[in-house]
């Protein structure tokens, strides 16, 4: 045996040995390049054929060229094994449980305040009123003026407002309130003036919405907040309209047996005003510190339409009557559920809101 013959006996063998080693794709493709690489060994040798004597050159030649061929051949071969390996590994870590129960979808839910707004409508609409919407942002005419509440009357002090900057003075470090009285509504009753102005007699419309004031924010008070307003307005309606109306009102949202009384309250846009309490729903009158020990709590502030505001919103007082009142949806759903901080309903924390899937 030559020495030539040798050499490819020994390269076919170890050839074989090291692919049935190699356990990836990487490592035979490593393999290929050392053997049938440009300057592999098989190359190599291949190239020096022709130093071979002649007469042995056509039977080397045939070894040489059946040796690349099988070791060609093995190459494949371990790549198809190793690629069909991986999808057998794949199929069996892939695989599909089709009888597994599926996964449950989450339906999200309203907010809590939400809700309780959603009942107060499906009340209001049982008793013919109308949902009537007015803008976020006011005028001062319309959040004061019209409602008969002058620049510099001292009530403007229950209502902490929130002004919008005059365009350009905070830049200038000189932010100032806008000339154009634009400020954000701290109450929903300048939306009484918008449905007068907007609605023929008889009128009977709530407006619910956001309201903002410039408060120090505590476990009562948040610097947002909702209000639903209710208005009447016709010929023909009283004091006695009114409290029949929040008594029903009443029941429906808390229960025929819920305990109501009226207080003289003071509004500069109704007269007379009253406040308007329902018997504490955390103790039953008992008194408690939710009911600061009264056993009442107050839901909203009412009255009769003051003659000024009827005038602004274009009705003749001598002609006609109207009964505001102003209620707020975060408070009673606090009472509703017991919750104990107003900042929770607008801490986006799903810990909180999930607890109240019932607003479906
Ligand atoms: N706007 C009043 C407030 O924010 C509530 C109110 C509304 C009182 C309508 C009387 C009539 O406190």
């Amino acid at each position: 045996m030559t020495q030539m013959e040798a050499e490819l006996g020994a390269l076919r063998a170890a050839a074989a040995e090291r692919l049935s080693a190699a356990d990836g794709v990487d490592a035979v493709e490593a393999i290929r390049h050392d053997l049938l690489g440009r300057s592999g060994r098989l190359t190599a040798l291949m190239k020096n054929l022709g130093l071979a004597p002649a007469g042995e050159r056509p039977a080397l030649g045939r070894l040489a060229n059946e040796v690349r061929t099988e070791v060609q051949g093995a190459i494949d071969g371990r790549l198809a094994e190793l690629r069909a390996g991986d999808l057998d590994e794949r199929l069996a870590a892939e695989e599909l449980d089709m009888s597994a129960p599926a996964r449950s979808i989450r339906v999200g839910h309203l907010h809590p305040v939400q809700t309780l707004m959603r009942d107060l409508r499906q009340v209001f609409h049982a008793f013919g009123f109308e949902v009537f919407e007015g803008p976020e942002i006011e005028t001062d005419a319309y959040n004061f003026e019209l409602l008969n509440i002058p620049p510099d009357h001292p009530s403007r002090d229950l209502w902490d407002t929130l002004y919008v900057a005059e365009p350009g003075s905070i830049e200038a470090g000189d932010s100032r309130p806008a000339a154009d009285g634009t400020i954000l509504r701290t109450h929903t009753s300048p939306v009484q003036l918008r449905a007068m102005q907007a609605l023929d007699a008889p009128i009977r419309v709530i407006t619910p919405g956001r309201c903002f004031r410039y408060e120090a924010v505590d476990a009562s008070h948040a610097f947002e907040f909702f209000q639903v307003e209710g208005l009447v307005v016709d010929r023909d309606t009283s004091l006695a309209d009114l409290k029949g109306m929040l008594e029903e009102i009443a029941r429906a949202l808390y229960g025929r047996d819920v305990r109501t009384r009226f207080r003289p309250g003071y509004y500069p846009f109704t007269e007379p005003s009253v406040a308007f309490d329902i018997g504490c729903l955390v103790c039953g009158g008992d008194g408690c510190p939710a009911c600061k020990r009264t056993g009442w709590m107050t839901i909203l502030g009412a009255g009769m339409v003051h003659p000024v505001v009827l005038r602004n919103g274009g009705f003749d007082p001598d002609e006609f009557q109207g009964y505001a009142f102003g209620m707020g949806p975060d408070r009673m759903t606090m009472l509703r559920h017991g919750v104990s901080d107003i900042r929770l309903f607008f801490s986006a924390d799903v810990r909180f809101g999930s607890q109240f899937a019932e607003g479906r």
